[in-house]
């Protein structure tokens, strides 16, 4: 049963028989499949089209044999389904049509109320994965306040987030609606994606690394625990962002009971940052899956080796696959952490 997967058993905090392993971005542009599959298609409408995002969900749970799939959507699809104007441009990233500049725009966008027949094919995608998975467990997600909060401020993607840091500190009252706003969004997404029978959520927090502690703690953590409260106690909650190390217990004081780490920080500096009582997912570097074997072999020795120091460890990236990989590599780690 999913329950008593190596996955759920590590993200309860215990370590189970095999190390579990999974990928950010695993479903994705690796995959020939998932290049023939999207060929033609829009990023959203697959991601709306339930056939087309179970298909996806399964490619790299198939082609790996990876010990969880995780649910083939973008953070940016709760708001389109609220009928926000916003597309993903290939190549950029999420581009929103009207950004959130002054009070009139803020209070255009938070009259797109998401309501639950609007999240239908979420449910129904969910729904199809979680019934042709069987045993592997299903990953759902959502994008944290803060990072939502910068690309919708911004209009798109931003090296620094800077217009969202200025507006955190310029018009608190703003910035409150705004995040609370994307809380109640994303909170709903989660809980669609659990009650169709997703058994473990993520927030990604992917430019949370971009705050002071102070900051993240006064203007995102609110909103993230308020998103993370849609499912809290129902099923597992992991919470990442890159370039985190400064904000790893403030992420976990937000209500998490996993924490994801990127690659710039050590798991056992990381599980210590945490106090020791938190399991922990990650943190092998994108970068070196392009290395040559032993190399990757030696630096995953230090993966497994530094995450022996936290109650538990699932194995994954510092941050999503990048889409040049060799899928092959992905295979040979899966392979690699259940023959240990
Ligand atoms: O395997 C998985 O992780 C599947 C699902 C997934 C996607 N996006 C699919 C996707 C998840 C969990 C996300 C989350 C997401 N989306 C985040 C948080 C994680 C992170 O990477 O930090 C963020 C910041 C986004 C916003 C976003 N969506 C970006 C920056 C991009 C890349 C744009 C590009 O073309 O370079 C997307 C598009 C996107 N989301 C793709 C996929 C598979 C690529 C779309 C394509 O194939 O054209």
């Amino acid at each position: 049963m999913a329950a008593d997967s190596a996955l759920l058993q590590a993200y309860r905090g215990h370590r189970p028989e095999r190390l579990p392993v999974w990928f950010m971005r695993q479903a994705g542009r690796s995959l020939p499949e998932y290049r023939a599959t999207r060929a033609g298609t829009a990023m959203l409408d697959a991601c709306l089209t339930p056939e087309l995002a179970a298909e996806i969900t399964l490619q790299p749970v198939r082609r790996h044999g990876v010990d969880a799939a995780i649910f083939f959507s973008d953070i940016v699809v709760p708001l389109k389904l609220a009928g926000v104007d916003v597309e993903i441009v290939p190549g950029r990233g999420p581009v929103f049509g009207r950004p959130i500049r002054d009070a009139a725009d803020l209070a255009d966008l938070v009259a797109h109320e998401l309501t639950d027949d609007a999240l239908a094919p979420i449910e129904q995608a969910v729904a199809r994965t979680v019934a042709e998975l069987g045993d592997v467990p299903l990953i759902g997600f959502a994008g944290a306040p803060f990072t939502l909060a910068s690309y919708l401020v911004e209009g798109g993607p931003s090296k620094d987030q800077q217009r969202a840091r200025t507006l955190m500190h310029a018009d608190p009252e703003a910035w409150h609606a705004l995040t609370g706003y994307l809380a109640r969004i994303s909170g709903a997404f989660l809980a669609a994606q659990v009650r169709a029978g997703a058994q473990a959520v993520q927030l990604f927090d992917s430019w949370a690394g971009g705050l002071s502690e102070a900051d993240y703690r006064s203007g995102a953590l609110p909103a993230s625990a308020a998103a993370m409260a849609a499912v809290h106690g129902a099923v597992p909650v992991v919470h990442f962002g890159t370039g985190t190390a400064l904000l790893l217990a403030a992420m976990r004081d937000a209500g998490a009971d996993v924490i994801g780490v990127d690659h710039r920080i050590p798991l056992d500096d990381a599980s210590a940052r945490l106090g020791g009582g938190t399991p922990v997912q990650g943190n092998i570097d994108p970068a070196m899956l392009a290395a040559p074997w032993p190399v990757l072999e030696r630096h995953l020795e230090a993966v497994v080796s530094a995450g022996r120091t936290a109650p538990s460890h699932v194995l994954n990236l510092g941050h999503g696959v990048p889409p040049e990989t060799d899928p092959g590599v992905l295979t040979r780690i899966t392979d690699w952490a259940h023959g240990r």
